[in-house]
């Protein structure tokens, strides 16, 4: 099946092609089909083009096998059992499935409300302080569900999302005068929803899911590369970057001590896949424990274990829950904050698991060769969009150790050419409601034109405010945005050619 799906999507590749070769294999296509290089990339474009093995995997009988298995645990939910298979969900939860916030293994679609249980809002919610710390009553993603009798920190009815209208400088037209419309989340919680104690003051914002695939190949690349990078962009002196993230006492921590610069996520939070987000997603949003995390995902005043746990003492405090347990108080706040519980997830599972994970391939780039690809390429380029939206990088040796449940046992992608577009830097771009703290690592942009296909959405940036390729690009347009001048000149093409710029984004 698999076979022929590449000879398929070869074929019809070509028909577009200016110079179609006979008998054509992926061999001899040129390099940048293969957004995750050769050991990275998938030929299928269909509407399973997200969840396809990479070649690396698939050549190991034995890892492809664990890859399957590995992949319930994306795509299945989680039970509140308290054995068998995928046990262990709660005492809180944020979802009970990882596959409900990253839709057939893309990102998420625009919601205008925030339920738990709708499948495609990846949402996380982040509630947040004047000066944009998090509030320590809640965990850094909220949690809206719970087991009886427990409560949840929020409660999902008191959460509204409105969605404005925004007019920018230029009235939301080109200058050959074609309008756009651009749209904004204003998200409130009342008061009433919190089971924690709060602040007088707290504002909310939304971040939606990035995808899954890939995100192997982008573990790949070398510590050095992502510095050099930001080496390059700080002496273009034109940019202000986020350079705390590159002190080397920022790095982040690993299981085996080694310490890195960030890499994934908006916020640029996690170092390396194996203890990256999905690493620590699969703990935290289901509060599955395993071996080397003994206890549950609760406020933020508890993380790991230490002090006092402002939800664990309320859980406690409440009379309702005592009497429908039967347990003492003291025996509830122990019960949600041991740091000594049974492991729910074995060891076996999360290796399957991560070895899903770094084993998801990137669907190839489609219609390279076409001239409106090569056009927009090259658009692209020359208004300044690939200065963040970097095309190429090559991995390195690809011998990382770090995590030593899954050390040694992943895919491995040694020195591949990938084509992410993406700095792996965070820049501010200064929209309305922004992210939190402003500054938003720029998104990889390869296989998101496939997401409609995939995922039934194609909306983008971090909170899902765009509706189309055209409203994320003109969103990076305000004064004090670092993409400022790219935009300004945008704007000033001719239709033909913003459209080209759209098609290259879609196809890359
Ligand atoms: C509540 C919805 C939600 C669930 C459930 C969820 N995620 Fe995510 N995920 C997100 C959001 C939001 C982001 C972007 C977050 C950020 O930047 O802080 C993200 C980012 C990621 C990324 C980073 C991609 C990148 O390019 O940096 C990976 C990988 C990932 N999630 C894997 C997983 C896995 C594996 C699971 C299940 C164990 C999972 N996620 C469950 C919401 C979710
Ligand atoms: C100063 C760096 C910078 C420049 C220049 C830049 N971008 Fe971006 N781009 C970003 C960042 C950062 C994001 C993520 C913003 C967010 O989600 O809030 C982004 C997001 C995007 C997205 C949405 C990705 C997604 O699927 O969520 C598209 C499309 C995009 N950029 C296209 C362009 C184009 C086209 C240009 C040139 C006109 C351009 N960018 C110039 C930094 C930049």
């Amino acid at each position: 099946m698999y076979k022929k799906l590449i000879i398929f999507s070869v074929a019809s590749v070509l028909l577009f092609a200016c110079n179609p070769e006979p008998n054509p294999k992926p061999t001899d296509l040129s390099e940048e089909y293969y957004s995750g290089g050769k050991l990275g990339t998938t030929f299928n474009t269909t509407a399973a083009a997200y969840e396809q093995p990479t070649p690396a995997v698939e050549e190991n009988a034995d890892m492809a096998m664990r890859f399957k298995y590995g992949e319930a645990f994306f795509e299945k939910e989680f039970t509140t059992n308290a054995d068998g298979i995928r046990s262990g969900l709660g005492p809180v939860s944020v979802r009970s499935s990882c596959i409900t916030c990253h839709p057939n293994y893309g990102h998420g679609k625009r919601m205008t409300q925030y339920r738990a249980n709708d499948y495609g809002n990846g949402y996380l919610l982040v509630v947040i302080d004047e000066n944009d710390n998090y509030i320590t009553s809640l965990a850094g993603m909220p949690q809206t569900q719970a087991v009886y009798p427990f409560l949840p920190p929020i409660d999902e009815s008191g959460i509204s999302i409105d969605w404005r209208e925004h007019t920018d400088e230029w009235g939301n037209k080109f200058a050959d005068g074609e309008p756009y419309s651009l749209i904004y989340p204003e998200v409130s919680i009342t008061p009433a929803a919190f089971n924690v104690p709060m602040p007088d003051f707290y504002k909310v914002r939304l971040e939606a899911t990035i995808g899954i695939y890939g995100t192997g190949l982008i573990d790949a690349i070398p510590d050095d590369s992502l510095l050099a990078q930001y080496q390059k962009e700080k002496a273009l002196g034109y940019f202000q970057l986020n350079d705390a993230k590159y002190d080397p006492a920022n790095f982040i921590l690993e299981n085996d001590g080694t310490r890195h610069p960030g890499r994934y996520t908006y916020g640029l939070t996690r170092g390396t896949l194996q203890n990256g987000p999905g690493a620590n997603a699969i703990w935290n949003i289901t509060n599955v424990t395993r071996s080397n995390r003994s206890y549950n995902y609760l406020d933020l005043a508890f993380k790991n274990g230490a002090a006092t746990s402002l939800y664990a003492t309320a859980m406690a405090d409440n009379a309702n829950i005592q009497a429908t347990l039967g347990w003492s108080r003291d025996s509830i706040y122990n019960y949600l904050t041991s740091t000594n519980l049974k492991p729910e997830m074995s060891d076996k599972d999360y290796q399957d698991f991560m070895i899903w994970h770094r084993g998801v391939a990137v669907p190839a780039a489609r219609d390279v060769d076409t001239k409106e690809f090569k056009h927009g390429k090259e658009l692209f380029s020359s208004i300044g969009c690939a200065v963040c939206h970097r095309p190429k990088w090559k991995t390195g040796a690809d011998n990382y150790t770090g995590d030593t449940l899954a050390a040694g046992k992943l895919p491995r992608y040694p020195y591949q050419t990938i084509f992410p577009y993406t700095d792996l830097l965070q820049h501010k771009l200064f929209m309305v409601n922004d992210i939190r703290t402003g500054w938003c690592r720029t998104t990889p942009l390869w296989a998101r034109g496939l997401s409609q296909k995939v995922t039934g959405a194609s909306d983008r940036l971090h909170d899902m405010r765009a509706r189309s390729v055209i409203e994320a690009i003109m969103w990076h347009g305000s004064e004090s945005s670092d993409a400022r001048r790219s935009v300004e000149r945008f704007r000033e093409l001719p239709k033909a050619d913003r459209d080209a710029i759209v098609k290259f984004i879609e196809s890359i």
